[in-house]
């Protein structure tokens, strides 16, 4: 019987590909709240959340409870076999949930992939056009429709090729990196180049839509000037080109509201959800205009496990604590402290290029001087090294490995969340001298 660390990692060599990244060479055993435990009996403060899932903790003690009676009652059936209550009462609570306008209508599925491959198939059929815009930098998942939507070639896509075909992309405002003189020249730029890219190079009647992550999140936290994406759906509005947030990782209060979208005052036609919405069981969702999603012809999309009842019914259980517990201001007030720590950090690091952010959605970018801007991935690995040895577990992101994000699960109690930022002040304070 394996019941080490070590043990668990030559189990891993052995049967795993190397082809799966690993952050953490650790054995996860279980774990309460924002603490998790490794099979040699090491406890850590959890600021990854399994990438972003786990919003209310681990072994939520309610969730727990909602999971059981759930596999009491029923398993599996396939919404397209019959329906069940907890398919139908999450797509009205989602419906009635999600801040857009009109009547809506809402399809599950297993991972941000499927929803995001969904969310597509479902604007081409609309539209009955073939163009997709996605955002250099972006993510969407890995399967080879969402693969082509990413921006972003090593390692996702790398001899994956050839991936799924009329993708056009642009730059993200990524003011940062674009070395603008100010948000509006940083808007300006990518408006620019969309607007070549659609009435010039295409035209408006061949693009079935755009998907746009209202913060780009593997792509490391980045935060677009507050009229981008305002301008960005008008521009596409205007052009009867509808638009799709991916809020697989900003969904769910994560940004301090809701939905991410909603701090840039926009209406979507289509919104897609993950990770977040049933805190770690496999599920997805898309929630759409009514009119956008009843094209398609009964048989046209499904699948066997979409919105399972376990997971739909642990998903319930999520909006009600979320909304009961306040979870959004929780996230804002985190969000805050953690804001104020790394404002603190950026003039004293020369290796610190940026602190950005919304709500709990924080992160430092690393570069190896401040005036180049040079990426720096090595001291990001360094630090997260030093982080888990002092008992606390962090992620990289970025377009270079070159940015550690803060993913704390939002029900952190406050100790715990000063305790990790002093930690993090610490390990970066021992990554920084051996440089
Ligand atoms: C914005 C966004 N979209 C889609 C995905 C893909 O989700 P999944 O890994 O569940 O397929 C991710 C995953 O990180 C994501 O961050």
């Amino acid at each position: 019987m394996e019941s080490s660390n070590a043990s668990y990692s030559r189990l891993r060599e052995l049967y795993v590909p190397r082809g799966l990244g690993l952050t953490h060479p650790v054995t996860i055993t279980h774990g309460l709240g924002e603490i998790v435990y490794d099979a040699d009996g090491n406890s850590y403060i959890d600021f990854t959340s399994g990438i972003g899932v786990t919003i209310l903790g681990h072994s939520n003690p309610e969730l727990i409870e909602s999971a059981i009676s759930s596999l009491r009652s029923l398993w599996h059936i396939c919404i397209m076999v019959a329906n069940y209550p907890s398919y139908l009462e999450l797509a009205r609570e989602l419906s009635e949930h999600i801040p857009m306008s009109g009547s809506k209508k809402v399809l599950f599925f297993n991972s941000g992939a499927e929803a995001v491959e969904n969310a597509v198939k479902v604007v081409r059929a609309y539209t009955r056009r073939p163009y997709i815009i996605s955002f250099i930098g972006a993510f969407h998942g890995r399967t080879t429709l969402a693969l082509a939507l990413t921006g972003k070639y090593k390692p996702y896509k790398k001899r994956f090729e050839p991936l799924a075909t009329h993708i056009v992309k642009v730059p993200y405002p990524y003011c940062y990196r674009l070395r603008a003189r100010d948000e509006d020249e940083c808007v300006d730029i990518v408006m620019n180049s969309l607007e070549l890219l659609v009435d010039v190079d295409l035209s408006p009647e061949v693009i079935a839509g755009a998907i746009i992550e209202p913060i780009q999140g593997e792509g490391g936290f980045i935060v677009p000037p507050k009229r981008f994406l305002k301008e960005l759906e008008g521009f596409l509005k205007k052009r009867d080109i509808p638009v799709i947030i991916d809020e697989v990782q900003t969904g769910y209060c994560r940004t301090g509201k809701f939905m991410a979208f909603e701090h840039f005052n926009i209406d979507p036609d289509i919104v897609v959800l993950g990770k977040a919405i049933a805190n770690g069981l496999p599920l997805s969702a898309i929630v759409g205009r009514a009119s956008i999603l009843d094209v398609m012809d009964p048989g046209m999309v499904g699948g066997t496990y979409g919105g399972n009842p376990v997971a739909s019914t642990v998903a319930l259980k999520v909006l009600e604590i979320v909304k009961r517990d306040k979870i959004c201001v929780r996230a804002e007030k985190l969000g805050e402290y953690i804001a104020k720590r790394l404002d603190e950090l950026v003039d004293k690091y020369e290796v610190i290029g940026e602190h950005r952010g919304l709500g709990a959605m924080r992160a430092l970018e690393f570069v190896k001087n401040k005036k180049t801007r040079e990426p720096n991935p090595e001291i990001v690995l360094r630090i997260i090294e030093e982080a888990r040895k002092r008992g606390l577990l962090l992620l990289k992101a970025g377009y270079y490995d070159n940015v550690i994000r803060f993913h704390p699960p939002l029900v952190i109690q406050f100790e715990n969340l000063e305790k990790a930022m002093n930690i993090f002040e610490e390990s970066l304070r021992e990554a920084t001298k051996s440089t």
